[in-house]
């Protein structure tokens, strides 16, 4: 589990180089580990038409699913301008999280010293919206 989480940031943070912020200069990387063990990625993307812009987290889970994966074991995330700063999910990419994940779903996160923290989507999002 530990080697996996230093897996998923160490991915966040290569894919993070590709990210396409020329508004916000704020590169996000996210990598996703799925239920077979692969490890999907994805990068903000912005665009002119800035609500058109998509995050990170949303592209990593758009890979996950076109790749035929249901659930999210793990998934990291990792942002800032020049340097890494500590970065949390959007409100969206947490409804998002929220459909592909269980409780034992990990959630992780560099804080502002770059540590690794690990979260579930109920303390990130509580009292969430489900359809039943
Ligand atoms: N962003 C992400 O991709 N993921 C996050 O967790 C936070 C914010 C993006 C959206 C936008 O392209 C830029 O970071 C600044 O908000």
């Amino acid at each position: 589990m530990k080697k996996d989480d230093e897996a998923l940031v160490k991915a966040a943070k290569a894919v993070r180089a590709h990210a396409h912020a020329p508004y916000s200069h704020y590169h996000v990387g996210s990598a996703v580990l799925d239920e077979k063990g692969r490890i999907h990625r994805g990068c903000n993307v912005e665009n002119a038409a800035y609500p058109e812009g998509t995050c990170a987290e949303t592209n990593a889970i758009g890979a996950m699913v076109a790749a035929g994966g249901t659930r999210i074991v793990a998934i990291a995330a990792v942002g800032g301008r020049k340097r890494l700063e500590a970065c949390t999910p959007c409100g969206g990419c947490r409804q998002r999280i929220l459909e592909f994940s269980n409780r034992s779903t990990r959630i992780i996160l560099l804080d502002s010293k770059g540590k690794l923290r690990r979260y579930t989507i109920d303390k990130l999002l509580p009292a969430s919206f489900r359809l039943k």
